[in-house]
């Protein structure tokens, strides 16, 4: 359902440039869990940036369900970021004066959904990730592992059918991370999800698949996907405004 096709991306500093991904080509399954292992720098950020739409790339293609992105429109982007993926990072990215409510409606701000039915999905998915007798608190009276699941209501409170994670249990002692890799694991039932982590261990339990990740390549994949045409269906949700620095001014 999401292919991409010798994508690379370049920074250029000064006189040196780093190559943050370099011909990577990989395809994901309509519902798995992939784990991305590597050292700092090796460019899986900007990968999970990429795929999530985020970022984009200098040369090469990300292909969603079988359309090439090189033709698409603003508004199409738009529709992929705001209905059809959803973000965990490490830092939760919640908004310290809000409610636990609030902050799981303010991740469909962009969404379309209107404020009736944005409420009733909060409530869902805080209820989902086990917060729901915590719906009125906010989040300074929050542990670390309830603040990430916040962050985890708020990336599926409008169902995407990817959930991109970047280190989510990276600010987590090793028992509130297991409860987090739990909960992840059965949202990776219904959904694509690609996590980025430092822990070997960690993805070796929960994921069905491995990609070790080095100097911005894929140097191995424990479970390659061969993309077979017209086996996927994925509809892309609908259009909305999106706002490029949304998701870092959350956690300003
Ligand atoms: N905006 C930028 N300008 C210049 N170089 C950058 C920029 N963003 C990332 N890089 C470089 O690209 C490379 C890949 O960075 P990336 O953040 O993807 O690594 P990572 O694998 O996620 O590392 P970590 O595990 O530390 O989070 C690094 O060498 C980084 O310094
Ligand atoms: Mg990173």
């Amino acid at each position: 359902m999401l292919e991409l096709k010798h994508i690379k991306k370049y920074y250029h500093v000064g006189d040196s440039t780093t190559k943050a991904l370099d011909d990577v080509s990989v395809a994901f399954r309509q519902r798995e869990f992939v784990a991305i292992l590597g050292p700092s720098g090796s460019g899986k950020t900007t990968m999970l940036n990429g795929i999530g739409g985020l970022d984009v790339y200098d040369s090469g293609d990300l292909i969603i369900k079988g359309k090439s992105t090189k033709d698409f429109k603003a508004s199409d982007w738009d529709a992929y970021r705001n209905n059809s993926v959803g973000f965990i990072f490490q830092s939760y990215n919640i908004i310290g004066h809000l409610s636990i409510l609030n902050n799981v409606e303010m991740g469909m701000t962009l969404s379309g959904v209107g404020n009736a039915e944005k409420k009733a999905k909060a409530i869902k998915a805080l209820e989902r990730v086990g917060l729901g007798p915590h719906m009125n608190k906010r989040p300074n009276q929050l542990s670390g592992g309830q603040m990430q699941r916040v962050a985890i209501a708020r990336a599926i409170a409008n169902d995407p059918e990817i959930l991109l994670c970047d280190e989510p249990t990276g600010a987590l002692d090793t028992e509130t991370s297991v409860q987090i890799m739990d909960l992840i694991k059965e949202l990776s039932a219904e959904r694509l999800v690609i996590m980025v982590t430092h822990n070997p261990e960690l993805a070796a339990q929960y994921a069905n698949r491995i990609i070790n990740f080095a100097d911005g390549k894929i140097q191995h994949d424990s479970n390659p996907y061969q993309e077979e045409t017209g086996s996927d269906h994925f509809a892309l949700k609908v259009d909305c405004k999106f706002n490029p620095n949304f998701w870092t001014n959350l956690s300003a």
